[in-house]
């Protein structure tokens, strides 16, 4: 058999769909991490006049070859992990079409619970945000490359911040119980590191909604200007 066809074989188990949310989350977190400590350099004071994250940003979009790749490794992440999130849904309803009368969670904590609703509204938010941050379509005071100015009117609005704030309430519980879920579908769960690997993923969670809720807070509170 050939290694395709013996890939196609293993997604098409449980296990293997499983596997590709595990590896494409892995990517997406990473690229989360990355992203927010890119971000917190709207608090570094300008230098020469320019401010850090506009620089960043520019060196970002001259290499062209770099950032295309960056985003169809992100677009392939973000396809993969929604296809197999939605297969493994459908095989989880098929299995039990009908729902119990009553159902008592035992095992599951809230944040696995909440991944099927705080899922698709982290994926509202991501096309929102494309189109307030990186296109500028939903952004009335949008300028091409002046990431600071972007961000500190588009944190100006109220609302806008607030809906930031509520998504990324919901980023940490996601990746909180995403990157639990990474530990044991890669085997590398074991009941003795149980609760130091639910701390890891905990403090991985909170610190990335922690350092990106800062930048609106910062900005409503006049800290950012
Ligand atoms: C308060 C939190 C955040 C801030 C301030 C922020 C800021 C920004 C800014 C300014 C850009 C445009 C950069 C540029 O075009 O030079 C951007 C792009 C982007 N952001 Fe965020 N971001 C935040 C949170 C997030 C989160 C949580 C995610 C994912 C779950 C995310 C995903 C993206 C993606 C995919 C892009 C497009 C990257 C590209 O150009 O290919 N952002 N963000």
């Amino acid at each position: 058999m050939s290694s395709s066809a013996r890939v196609a074989q293993l997604y098409a188990t449980p296990v293997g769909k499983k596997a590709v949310m595990a590896v494409s989350g892995l990517v997406l977190f990473g690229f989360v991490l990355v992203h927010m400590l890119g971000n917190l350099q709207i608090f570094l004071p300008p230098k020469d006049g320019v401010h850090a994250i506009d620089a960043y940003g520019q060196a970002l979009h001259v290499n062209q070859p770099v950032l295309l790749t960056a985003r169809l490794i992100l677009l392939l992440a973000v396809g993969l992990h929604i296809l197999s999130a939605v297969k493994l849904a459908l095989l989880r309803n098929n299995a039990r079409p009908v729902a119990y009368a009553h159902s008592t969670a035992i095992a599951s904590t809230y944040a696995s619970r909440t991944m099927y609703w705080s899922g698709p509204i982290l994926a509202v938010f991501i096309v929102y945000h494309l189109l307030h941050f990186t296109t500028g379509h939903a952004h009335p005071e949008f300028q091409f490359l002046r990431v600071h100015d972007n961000v500190v009117r588009g944190f100006s609005v109220w609302y806008v911040s607030v809906f930031y704030i509520v998504a990324m309430a919901m980023l940490c519980l996601h990746l909180y119980h995403g990157v639990w879920s990474v530990f044991q579908s890669l085997g590398v769960a074991h009941p003795r590191y149980t609760p130091v690997l639910k701390l890891a993923a905990k403090a991985f969670a909170a610190v990335v909604a922690v350092g990106n809720i800062s930048i609106p807070l910062a900005v409503m509170a006049g800290v950012v200007k």
